[in-house]
């Protein structure tokens, strides 16, 4: 097993990951505190995980709320749903909510635990590749609105993650994929070598081989960890992490949520970035063309946006974007492979060239 952890004062915490950790109570024991104990789980993953999830909570009182599947339910009327159990329930400041899912439910679990009666503890216990890597680790909370993605939300620290890999095995293909969309992503704004080492694992990782997806999920959360410990509320540094989102969250929003993975709208994205960081002859064109490569041909990515989606409505959606500033779409970018940068001054015929070039992308 290996533990990485989150340097966060008062609220640090450790990441757990490794194979069978769903049967370690001894790993949870010391954030759970002395109230009731809640599992928030979803309709897919619950038949998978619930029980043995509640063994690591023997002789508690453990109740659990389940949620419908899917993006298309990460919204208040979740959010309403878990503060009607509680409240009802009378759960008071000392329950723990535990999240056991994917990014959805560990996104709406985080919101829950941190509004419900001003802030419970909550911890993660992350079951996709995606949540696992990413989503489970650094307190980014929250819903979608109809308007835009994520719109709703707190940073808001859990206790604990335990990233159990043997839950993996039941993920589908696709979903595999999706998160490593994620995963390149730190190669790219920050770790250079790891970018080089995930392209030369690509068979085995893709494959899901326990040992290299173990040694992946470790030095994605060493890296988001060192990210969050030194810009928790992503004034600086953290907006890194963002790549590809911009370009992503409005074809998610464009799209209507759970059409395209989360993850492949951020492949989408970085393909897009890097074409217009090319475009700004920031990057030379082989390495816009070997990060659509890598993406594509290695992992097996969707790198083309849907073609349906108008420059109009893109330019709408990405002045929602969280990053905007002033009416300016600010964009993570590339000034080389480990290299991102946060960057609002992109001149509007480039931006329109990227957005309109098909399978031209990085070409
Ligand atoms: P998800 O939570 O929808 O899970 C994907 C699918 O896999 C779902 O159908 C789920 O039920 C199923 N599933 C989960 N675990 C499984 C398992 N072990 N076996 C079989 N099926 C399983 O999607 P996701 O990709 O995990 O997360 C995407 C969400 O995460 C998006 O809403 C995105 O905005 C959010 N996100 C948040 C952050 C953050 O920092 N908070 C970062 C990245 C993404
Ligand atoms: N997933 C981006 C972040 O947590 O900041």
């Amino acid at each position: 097993m290996f533990t990485v952890d989150v340097e966060l004062g008062e609220r640090s915490y450790p990441i757990f990951i490794g194979q069978g950790l769903l049967g370690k109570p001894d790993l949870v024991a010391p954030f759970i505190g002395k109230g009731k104990v809640v599992i928030v789980s979803n309709d897919v993953v619950a038949p998978l995980y619930l029980e043995q999830t509640r063994q690591l909570f023997p002789e508690l009182d453990v109740a659990e709320i389940i949620l419908p599947d899917g993006e298309a339910n990460k919204n208040l009327d979740a959010i309403s749903h878990i503060y009607d159990t509680l409240l009802a329930g009378k759960y008071d400041r000392n329950t723990l909510l535990v999240a056991l899912g994917g990014g959805v439910v560990g996104d709406i679990t985080g919101f829950a635990a941190a509004t419900y009666l001003r802030g419970i503890n909550f911890i993660q216990i992350p079951t996709t590749v995606l949540a696992q890597v990413d989503s489970s680790v650094g307190g980014k909370t929250g819903v979608n609105h109809p308007l835009g993605k994520n719109m709703i939300g707190a940073f808001y620290q859990p206790r604990c993650v335990l990233a159990d890999t043997d839950v993996l095995t039941t993920l589908p293909l696709r979903e595999v994929k999706a998160g490593l969309a994620e995963v390149i992503k730190y190669g790219l704004v920050y770790d250079a070598p790891f970018f080089d080492w995930l392209a030369e694992n690509s068979k085995g990782i893709g494959e899901s081989d326990s040992a290299l997806l173990s040694q992946t999920i470790k030095t994605c959360c060493e890296i988001k960890a060192a990210i969050v410990a030194k810009d928790e509320k992503e004034s600086g540094v953290r907006a890194l992490l963002n790549l590809g989102h911009t370009f992503g969250h409005a074809i998610e929003t464009a799209s209507g949520y759970g059409n395209w993975l989360h993850g492949e709208t951020v492949a989408m994205g970085m393909t897009m970035a890097a074409d217009l960081s090319r475009r700004l002859g920031w990057i030379e064109p082989n390495v816009a063309l070997r990060i659509r490569s890598v993406l594509e041909e290695n992992f097996g990515m969707p790198v083309l946006p849907p073609a349906d989606i108008s420059v109009e409505q893109y330019l709408d959606l990405m002045l929602s974007d969280k990053k905007a500033e002033s009416g300016k779409i600010r964009f993570v970018l590339l000034r080389a492979i480990g290299q991102g940068v946060v960057e609002g001054d992109i001149a509007p015929a480039l931006l329109e060239e990227t957005l309109t070039s098909g399978d031209n992308l990085c070409r």
